[in-house]
């Protein structure tokens, strides 16, 4: 069995391992995780490899981007089970602060984003982003990566972080990871693991809805009839939708008739469980 990585409960103790590569002159990559590790987060791991020597991976369930009534405290929490599958990918090293030492007595620092943060999971969860936009820019700073990996799974996440990686001059690249799904389509997902089995079997729609819409824009239809047309089938599978939307893929503003690439996403609830995925057109 592969060696498990070493841990990094402190700051200090991240620093270290960082400063010792650094005088080695190692580049480094940092994938930022919640835990609950699935294949897509080990394919992050292994692009990771692919851009820098040294990867650590960060595992730390971030209270600030979760609001009151939602699912923090059953986040699902498989530490151990996370170090062994980190080692068979060879992670050198996991970064697991305490929320203590994240969010020290008294912290008093926040980040208010627009732009691609602007709609979509916002309109539903409208702590989410600043919650990331902090934690994400804290890890950055701690770990001060030369690459930092997220899955295009939470592509409104990953134009948000990279927005503000180039707004705030951060000398780092962030590099989008595809989406790794199950055999019948549904986006892998920490949170899948709380749907029953009749709902399992319910999830793809979400994607089988999404492509059908792709394929329709490219056909000549309306992005605007198309969308409409998957938000029906997803409610009519029961789901309860939150949004199903095309947006700009880059800025993800509204279409309102411009050109340029197209963004499909959707958000919507099976029973308790939240579930979004996106595609591009
Ligand atoms: O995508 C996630 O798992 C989280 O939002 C992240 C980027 C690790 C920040 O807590």
């Amino acid at each position: 069995m592969a060696e498990k990585p070493q841990v990094a409960e402190t700051v200090a103790a991240l620093r270290q391992h960082v400063k010792a590569w650094r005088g080695a002159d190692e580049s480094v990559a940092l994938v930022p995780t919640m835990g609950a590790l699935h294949e897509g987060h080990m394919g992050l791991v292994e692009l990771a490899r692919s851009k820098a020597r040294r990867v650590v991976v960060s595992i730390f369930v971030n209270p600030t981007q979760f609001a009151p009534n939602e699912d923090f405290s059953r986040y699902p929490r498989t530490f151990e089970a996370d170090l062994a599958k980190l080692a068979e990918v060879e992670a050198d090293l996991v970064y697991a602060p305490s929320p203590a030492e994240m969010y020290p007595q008294g912290f008093s620092t926040g980040i208010v984003m627009t732009g691609p943060a602007q709609g979509l999971e916002s309109d539903f969860r409208p702590h989410f982003f600043s919650g990331v936009a902090i934690v994400v820019s804290k890890l950055f700073l701690q770990c001060l990566p030369d690459y930092a990996l997220f899955g295009e799974k939470d592509y409104q996440q990953l134009k948000v972080v990279t927005r503000m990686a180039r707004d705030l001059d951060l000398q780092l690249e962030i590099v989008p990871g595809p989406t790794a799904r199950e055999g019948d389509g549904l986006a892998l997902s920490s949170r899948n693991r709380y749907l029953n089995p009749q709902e399992r079997a319910t999830a793809p729609v979400i994607h089988r809805s999404l492509l059908a819409a792709a394929e329709a824009i490219r056909a000549g239809t309306a992005p605007d009839a198309a969308m409409a047309r998957a938000r029906a089938a997803i409610s009519e599978a029961g789901l309860k939708v939150d949004y199903v939307e095309a947006r700009h893929a880059e800025t993800l503003a509204p279409l309102n008739g411009a050109g340029g690439p197209i963004r499909l996403l959707a958000a919507a609830w099976l029973g308790t469980t939240r579930l979004i995925d996106n595609i591009g057109v």
